[in-house]
């Protein structure tokens, strides 16, 4: 399967090394404005590949795209420290302006794939400027928060993050929902799981990992500058469930046509991640704050999606 990322700045490229040492795809094309960025980062990881297995990875232009399956969209700027991601549309939507007919040129047939900030409003940019399907055009969303979020639980629980059933679902960011109350440890609803390991789920555990998940990537910026290898290996999760078609529960941002009564909004969902892009949305069992807060968190989404003009 090949792949090409558009922008091969941190998020671009570590994404790229992660599919690289996964071996998950046969060929990666890296592009970016700055050419010579992009044949150091592709030269750099390419030598990363006798470690790994066979991929070719090179940069290129957009008439390189051709015959991608999917196209990862990595361009555009990231939060600086104490910016928010809602911050960075006007300038994102402006550099997608651009981006996303150049895609389509080269590679009309092609997934979308999105993860420059305000991730799910820049999905439904890309999916009304792109005409393709929604579910063609898929934002990271919360798979980030979603890891995040099972990785704390796992950590206070003594066990591994993979047997954490659970999602973060509604925007990449501040309004994003902690769906609690649907966590499963094993087949073990939460509580009843820490109860059994001596680990209780308090109200101040839960607000320290409710912390931990929602203010993650202000922490990190702080103190590096950006965050790029959860986000990269978020991306290449995506990217292998759609290249191995594994119909897959992933918590990713698509363009949404009723959200709890709010009309055409991307946001994050479990759904189902295959070869022709999003098979399924899976609505989780939330309870009555969980269904609230989701609404809000669409409604924030849907009027930060009307504001940019297209
Ligand atoms: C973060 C960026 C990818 O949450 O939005 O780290």
């Amino acid at each position: 399967m090949k792949v090409a990322i558009v922008g091969a700045g941190m998020v671009g490229s570590a994404t790229a090394f992660a599919l690289v040492l996964q071996n998950a795809v046969s060929e990666l094309v890296l592009i970016d404005l700055n050419a010579a960025r992009a044949r150091a980062e592709a030269e750099d990881i390419a030598h990363a590949v006798p470690f790994a297995g066979s991929t070719v990875v090179r940069a290129g232009d957009y008439p390189d795209i051709a015959g991608a399956s999917v196209v990862i969209l990595a361009c555009g700027v990231s939060q600086k420290p104490g910016e928010t991601r809602p911050q960075l549309l006007g300038r994102n939507a402006e550099v997608f302006r651009a981006v996303i007919g150049r895609v389509m040129e080269v590679a009309p047939g092609a997934i979308l794939l999105v993860a420059s900030n305000p991730v799910d409003v820049i999905t439904q940019i890309s999916t009304t400027l792109s005409g393709l399907p929604p579910e063609r055009v898929i934002g990271s969303g919360t798979i980030l928060d979603t890891a995040r979020f099972r990785w704390l639980i796992g950590r206070h629980l003594g066990i591994s993050p993979g047997s954490i059933h659970g999602y973060v679902l509604g925007e990449h960011g501040d309004s994003e929902v902690l769906a609690w109350s649907s966590v499963r440890a094993g087949s073990v609803p939460l509580a009843a799981f820490a109860a059994q390991v001596g680990a209780a789920l308090t109200d101040r555990v839960r607000a320290e990992i409710d912390h931990g998940v929602r203010r993650a990537a202000y922490t990190i910026i702080a103190g590096k500058g950006a965050t790029w290898y959860g986000i990269g290996a978020g991306l290449a999760r995506i990217v292998t469930a759609i290249g191995r078609d594994e119909q897959a529960v992933l918590s990713v941002s698509m363009v949404e046509a009723d959200a709890l009564g709010v009309p055409q909004v991307a946001l994050s969902l479990p759904r189902l991640v295959g070869a022709q892009g999003v098979s399924a949305t899976l609505w989780p069992d939330l309870d009555a704050p969980e269904t609230e807060a989701l609404r809000h968190s669409a409604t924030l989404l849907k009027e930060m999606a009307d504001s940019v003009p297209l």
